[in-house]
């Protein structure tokens, strides 16, 4: 049998504008899918009878990119991740079954963690009608902290560059890792999920239309742009203050691209005087808010008095790994 594990993520700074070449800032968490692989008599996903339709990460992965035509397999999922609500479970899927598959097919041959990186990035395109950030993959691949942009991004090492043909022309990203500070003991980051589902497709599908309809709503996008680059300079200093203060900022500009919902907006509201700072993180319409915290207890019980289910992690956590 072989396993894998891949982690989830949060966006901290910069969602729905990276679709649109400006960066983001995301950060790998300790709560992640985890996969196990066997050969067997029959196709079996989840201890069911494999159906691509349900799973079609699985199916492109396995046929698209790996041609696999081998014996049946029974794949075991296991993941902590509250499932389309922005925390990249897709991704996290992809790149544990990615890395589990090269360990049974290629037995000898080291994981390459960009190329897992990337064929994560198309499986999700594929899904969500050619439209998909490199973000959620690369922060689950690489682990830490990666800043997805479309041009250079000071201060950071820059990792692989990547790009992909959406409905609105082709799209390029550099993927680049952020040094986070020494001095993070004692800071948290908090995900507050809403119980409610968001399907990143439709989301990213809703901000198009608006911006097609109202083309003023880019001024969004480029003050998404400036609190990200200002929010990822905080971080690398290690001034979380000032980190929140730009998540808080950024939760407005996401609400005017209509793109937060009253339950995120109630979830970020009761964390205020417990965190530095609060903001939805991932598609929104639903899904997950994000704290940053010294105080993750405290946080976590105003997210479920507000009727969210809380879930604590480190900051940056470890990349995709075969167990
Ligand atoms: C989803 O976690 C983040 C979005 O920016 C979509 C994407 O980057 O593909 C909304």
């Amino acid at each position: 049998m072989i396993e894998a594990f891949a982690p989830g993520k949060c966006i901290l700074f910069g969602e729905h504008a990276v679709v649109y070449g400006h960066p983001a800032v995301a950060m790998a968490i300790d709560q992640g899918v985890h996969v196990s692989i066997k050969k067997s008599e029959e196709w079996r996903v989840g201890g069911e009878k494999f159906d691509p339709s349900k799973h079609p990460h699985i199916s492109y992965i396995l046929h698209e990119i790996f041609s696999y035509d081998g014996e049946p397999l029974d794949i075991k999922i296991e993941s902590q991740l509250f499932s389309a609500a922005g925390l990249g479970s897709s991704a996290a899927l992809s790149n544990a079954i990615g890395a589990a598959l090269h360990k049974m097919i290629k037995p000898n041959e080291e994981l390459d963690i960009v190329k897992l990186a990337k064929l994560g990035h198309s499986a999700e395109a594929a899904v969500q009608e050619g439209r998909a950030s490199p973000t959620d993959t690369a922060a689950s691949a690489l682990g830490g902290c990666v800043v997805v942009s479309g041009e250079p991004v000071k201060g950071t090492e820059h990792i692989f560059d990547t790009e992909l043909i959406t409905p609105e022309g082709k799209r390029s990203w550099s993927i680049f890792k952020s040094a986070l500070p020494e001095k993070k003991e004692g800071i948290w980051l908090i995900l507050g999920f809403t119980g409610e589902s968001s399907p990143t497709g439709k989301m990213v599908a809703g901000v198009a239309d608006l911006l097609s309809r109202v083309p003023s709503k880019k001024n969004e996008m480029d003050a998404i742009n400036e609190i990200t680059i200002k929010g990822l300079d905080a971080l690398s200093r290690g001034d979380f203050e000032a980190v929140g203060l730009a998540m808080d900022e950024c939760h407005k500009h996401l609400r005017n691209l209509n793109v937060s919902s009253d339950s995120l907006d109630r979830l970020v509201e009761a964390v205020g005087p417990y965190s530095l700072g609060a903001k939805m993180t991932g598609a929104g319409g639903g899904g997950c808010m994000v704290a940053i915290s010294r105080d993750p207890q405290r946080v976590s019980e105003q997210i479920e008095i507000a009727g969210g289910k809380p879930m604590i992690s480190r900051i940056g956590s470890k990349g995709v790994k075969i167990i």
